[in-house]
């Protein structure tokens, strides 16, 4: 539809059909044809309103949406076509492993790949946006939301952010892809203590630094939408926070696309204790810039008390229906409602074998080599070796994580399944139960009948157990998959404890006296705690949850099919007294072991260690690579004179193999002072054994501006290093000169 057009639909709207397109209801308010009377009660809004609202949340699948859009346009007074929306986080049929695991492949493009099937997949089920990329920057694992975030580092959060947007956009010109709603603006990842819902504080040097660049990223990938965040940042909420919406979000950033509020936020705004009712929360979320309410009655019920009783003005209204409107003009709904959704278009496209092929490969190369004593990876496979692959996620399919939202664990592929693949001599056994705490399950609101379901009795598992260690004491190496279990991570997963449940860990023991290698497998949406395993076994592969192709992906691995590339998005902890814990922090004024006061009064813990178990950017390969120093071409870097950095990486193994070189910046002298190192560059190479490769980096003085307080990007001469390397821990670096005119 061409704009004047479309500002004639607006202009001929009602006022009751302008309120409608700024709200957003889920799939059971329209249970049937006719909208049932059910939920809503619940929420307390009117069978006209949900028949007016411009929006759906998690509908989805051809049949549903196009038997909802028909219902729905037809008794629309100017038949205004429905958006459906939904959480198509890391895949939609075909399931991609977790964020935190794609971001560990450290591989922007493939991931653009992956988004872009995943929007095909999507749009022949009639969704139209998806509310992903989550790039909430995290550094604390107690936190459940990790899973959805590609990690710890601003700089490889946005190149996966804006490879994210990219791929789910991919063609939109052409009515290819869906639409973007990157989230949670912002900063939720830093809520206090990992507490999921709590508040998060921070000096604005940070926020802007360390927190705000994924989501600038995403903006300038063209996301069309924004939603806010639950969260309070220094004590405002993210969906009222008129300084973030508004003038960095809209005024700084350019943003012209749809904010929508997150589930309920705004009628939490009275919660928060910063509305005092529904129609204060509303005309607090509607001015700081929210332009649709998803699931609350807020907006339905009173932004037209608020434009009678003169507190509202009817331009914002019409200015948040305009952004709704060319939102749909932008996906072509007013010429096809159903954007080529139909169950012939399903067959086609979902779960195709191109398309799992990419899922393998992600999972692949997001899976993370931790260990390898003696090199007792990769298997080899079709031998005679007998291998036990053993432990509560020896032969589940549930390795989608909790948002996999449209995925169905049927078309995953177990890991007993993928081994099955390569080893003729192989015996599997469960065991035991992922987890065995029947009171976490309880608070979660599971029945007994459900407690059944995920714990087995004692007799049962005292069986299992016999029967593991039975096929365990014959095996020549054992693989043990352990981790948590799906509802212990993701929304509403906070933990204090990130250990392997106890009945794991007893079993390992077990599983240890039995004198074999014993490669463990780690199937999780976070970093765990592994420092009270990682010498009970010879080899840890950090598999995350792996997605429909991940019995496959980490068979793969195992049996050096493909030679593991993952590099950690995020620090592991030694332990959870360390949280949050990242590499980019600060060098304090007594940093341990180089201070001139006596270790005690030194930057530590005196009963646990300061260093993480696994660092940020780490992970090993089959075979070895050799870099070597680094070298620059200027003793200077100036705005006018980049500084190039050179290294030559060796394969000297016995397969091909990829290796992800890490630059990283350290600025000796700042006004606001700098991290020990931050993430500036990475290039993914492969080399084929005996190969050699050179690799440069070439850095601008640009690239060492830092934010102050005041939110303005900062340049000043100082010393520099450059650092080169595996991972954050390289102390491989070249020092030169920052020159600026100050
Ligand atoms: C949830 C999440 C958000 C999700 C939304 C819709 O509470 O915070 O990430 O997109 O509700 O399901």
């Amino acid at each position: 539809m061409d704009e004047r057009a479309l500002r004639t639909l607006l202009e001929s709207m009602s006022l009751a059909e302008k309120v409608g397109q700024l709200i957003q209801f889920s799939g059971e308010f329209y249970g049937a044809t006719d909208i049932s009377v059910g939920p809503q009660h619940k929420l307390g809004v009117t069978k006209e309103m949900v028949g007016l609202s411009g929006s759906v949340l998690n509908v989805a699948g051809a049949k549903a949406t196009r038997k909802l859009q028909d219902w729905y346009m037809a008794q629309h007074p100017h038949h205004i076509p429905l958006l459906f929306m939904s959480d198509i986080i890391y895949g939609y049929r075909t399931v991609y492993p977790v964020p935190l695991g794609i971001g560990a492949s450290w591989d922007p493009e493939l991931v653009e790949t992956a988004y872009a099937n995943t929007a095909d997949e999507a749009q022949a089920g009639g969704s139209h946006v998806s509310f992903a990329p989550m790039v909430d920057l995290v550094r604390d694992a107690r936190w459940g939301r990790v899973l959805e975030s590609p990690g710890e580092d601003p700089f490889l959060n946005t190149q996966m952010a804006k490879a994210m947007v990219r791929g789910f956009q991919h063609d939109l010109a052409h009515q290819r892809g869906i639409a973007s709603c990157v989230k949670h603006f912002a900063a939720y990842g830093a809520v206090e203590g990992g507490r999921e819902y709590n508040g998060a504080q921070m000096a604005p040097a940070t926020l802007f630094q360390d927190y705000l660049p994924a989501y600038k990223g995403a903006v300038e990938a063209g996301a069309k939408m924004m939603m806010t965040s639950l969260s309070t940042l220094n004590g405002v909420p993210g969906t009222a926070d008129t300084w973030l919406l508004q003038t960095i979000l809209r005024e700084r950033w350019g943003f012209d696309g749809v904010i929508i509020s997150d589930y309920a936020s705004i009628y939490e705004l009275v919660q928060h204790g910063f509305a005092k009712d529904a129609q204060d929360a509303s005309f607090k979320a509607l001015t700081a810039g929210v332009d649709i309410d998803m699931k609350s009655p807020c907006y339905a019920n009173e932004l037209a008390p608020l434009l009678e009783n003169g507190r509202l003005d009817e331009t914002k209204i019409d200015q948040a229906v305009w952004r709704v409107l060319q939102l749909k003009n932008t996906l072509g709904l007013f010429e096809d409602p159903y954007r080529g959704a139909s169950e012939a278009a399903e067959a086609a496209t979902l779960l195709s074998a191109d398309k799992r092929q990419v899922a393998r490969q992600l999972s692949r190369e997001s899976l993370v080599l931790l260990k390898n004593y003696n090199q007792v990876l990769p298997l080899t496979p079709h031998s005679d070796q007998k291998v036990a692959l053993v432990g509560p996620y020896a032969a589940r399919d549930s390795l989608l994580g909790m948002w996999a939202v449209h995925g169905h664990k049927a078309d995953t592929v177990t890991l007993a399944q993928g081994v099955a693949q390569y080893s003729d001599h192989l015996s599997v056994g469960q065991a035991t139960d992922i987890v065995r705490d029947a009171e976490m399950f309880k608070g979660m609101g599971a029945t007994d009948a459900m407690l059944s379901q995920v714990i087995q009795s004692d007799a049962a598992e005292e069986a299992a157990v016999a029967d593991t260690l039975a096929k365990a004491q014959a095996a020549d190496v054992i693989v043990f998959v352990a981790g948590e279990h799906t509802l212990q991570s993701g929304e509403a997963g906070s933990r204090g404890h990130l250990r392997l449940p106890d009945n794991q860990r007893q079993l390992l023991k077990q599983l240890r006296q039995l004198g074999k290698p014993v490669v463990l497998v780690v199937i999780s949406g976070r970093p765990l705690v592994l420092t009270d395993v990682v010498d009970d076994v010879d080899a840890i592969v950090q598999a995350w949850f792996p997605g429909s192709e991940g019995g496959n992906a980490i068979a793969d691995v195992l049996f050096g099919a493909y030679n593991p590339s993952g590099r950690l998005s995020m620090t592991f902890p030694a332990d959870e007294g360390q949280l949050p814990i990242y590499y980019n922090h600060p060098s304090t004024g007594r940093p341990e072991g180089v201070s001139q006061h006596s270790s005690r009064f030194t930057a530590r813990y005196i009963d646990i260690p300061s260093e993480p178990l696994f660092a940020f950017g780490a992970g090993l390969s089959y075979g070895k690579v050799d870099y070597t120093a680094p070298v620059v071409d200027v003793s200077e870097l100036r705005p006018d004179q980049p500084a190039t950095v050179t290294v030559t990486l060796h394969n000297g193994g016995e397969l091909p193999v990829t290796e992800t070189v890490q630059c990283y910046l350290h600025q000796a002298v700042a006004s606001i002072v700098q991290p020990v190192k931050r993430l500036v560059d990475f290039k993914r190479v492969t080399l084929e054994p005996g190969a050699s490769q050179t690799v440069t980096f070439t850095i601008q003085a640009e690239q060492c501006a830092f934010y102050g307080n005041d939110g303005q990007l900062r340049l000043e001469s100082s010393p520099i290093q450059l650092y080169v390397g595996h991972d954050s821990t390289t102390k491989a670096h070249v020092a030169l000169t920052l020159k600026v005119k100050e």
